[in-house]
């Protein structure tokens, strides 16, 4: 195989959690010594990016490709990212990723895990999940010329499944949740797949963490009060978490500044939540989960302590939103802004509203809620 190219700026790969080192030029998943995610880190002193340098770029997550793993001529790209910032009044704007390709945000995190597992000699990928990575993945991975094999619940919406088809994935429906759909794989999947889940490999959150660029990109420079994220596996919130640490490095942002992030889960299934509200560094599984925001429905998410440590150092909260609530604020968030809202954006507008009224959002703040997908899969 020929030598890997990376970007020049990549130095490594260290556990998020012991900071063991690990090779990038390998496929890795995660940390060989206690078993957890691993980061990716970049030399930021020797980039040279200003949001003024930005302006002729395309407008899709590559536009970043100095905080990138690897250059975008390398890419495996759909023309993700770079997703409208709506107002909808009140001081709340709605980042509505139903825009990228594949309709979700998971876009963003197949399209560099992909990219990089290609360029790192990958023959096939898998896996897990809730029906929003594993279409990203079945097309990424069409995209690429890979062979691609996922399993999903097998309550998933139709939809979900018809779009794997599309693509050409081999598909699994598995009794149970995303971890029993995980566990399935890897003692049935194909032996020679590389599995892509969410924080088993590194590069999915760089893909996810363009989401902070682009806030502060779309805010000219500004930092928004409080981001909130409907939370399932966490990818979403540690990778925009990481951006504003590595935006400060930058120079973009003062040091420390950051928006206060709310994880939103639903009450049927907050293993973050419970964790957070309990002052407890790390998530217990969920029992017997259950949501209807099938993306929520995470009952033992791995990145579960970065989720912890991203809501606590940003001085944010978690939030529960039961399932007549989700329903209702769905369909008022699309009534008041045209917007196609998804289960997991309807919760996060309920938890909004909640969150002004018990005082945590206070008058004046710039407010971002994240509608993370499209609500068009989820009508059957
Ligand atoms: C629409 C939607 N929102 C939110 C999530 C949760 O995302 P994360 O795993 O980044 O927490 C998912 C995950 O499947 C999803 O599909």
């Amino acid at each position: 195989m020929t030598a890997p190219r990376l970007a020049p700026q990549l130095t490594g790969l260290r556990c998020f959690a012991c900071g063991q080192s690990h090779d990038p030029r390998t496929l890795q998943s995660l940390c060989t010594h206690c078993g957890l995610p691993l980061r990716v880190d970049y030399d930021l002193s020797a980039v040279q990016l200003w949001l003024t340098d930005l302006a002729d770029r395309p407008p899709t997550l590559w536009r970043y490709r100095e905080v990138l793993p690897l250059h975008d001529t390398d890419a495996v790209s759909l023309a993700e990212g770079f997703t409208p910032l709506l107002p909808v009044g009140d001081g709340v704007w709605v980042k509505d990723e139903a825009r990228n390709p594949t309709g979700s945000f998971k876009a963003r995190g197949m399209a560099v895990a992909v990219s990089m597992a290609k360029q790192l000699g990958a023959r096939g990928l898998s896996a897990p999940s809730a029906g929003n990575a594993a279409g990203a993945l079945a097309a990424y991975g069409a995209r690429a010329g890979m062979p691609v094999t996922v399993a999903m619940p097998q309550d998933t919406p139709t939809a979900f499944f018809d779009e794997c088809e599309l693509y050409g994935a081999t598909i699994h429906r598995v009794a149970g949740t995303i971890a029993d759909a995980g566990k399935f794989l890897r003692e049935h999947g194909p032996k020679d797949a590389f599995d892509i889940s969410t924080l088993r490999e590194p590069y999915r959150i760089e893909g996810k963490k363009t989401m902070g660029y682009e806030l502060v990109e779309q805010f000219a420079g500004e930092v928004p009060d409080v981001v909130l994220y409907p939370t399932g596996g966490g990818t979403g919130l540690v990778g925009m978490w990481k951006a504003f640490k590595e935006m400060a490095q930058l120079g973009w942002i003062a040091p420390g500044i950051c928006p206060r992030f709310v994880s939103v889960q639903a009450a049927g299934c907050a293993p973050v939540a419970k964790a957070f509200h309990a002052g407890q560094e790390r998530t217990v599984p969920w029992p017997d989960p259950h949501t209807a925001a099938y993306g929520l429905r995470v009952p033992s998410p791995l990145g579960g302590f970065l989720c912890v440590q991203a809501l606590r150092e940003s001085h944010g909260t978690a939030i529960t939103i039961d399932e007549d609530d989700m329903q209702r604020a769905t369909r008022d968030l699309a009534v008041r802004s045209g917007i196609d809202v998804c289960p997991e954006g309807g919760a996060a507008w309920a938890a909004w509203e909640r969150l002004r009224e018990n005082g945590f959002i206070r008058d004046g703040e710039r407010v971002v809620v994240f509608n993370t997908g499209t609500g068009l899969k989820y009508r059957e």
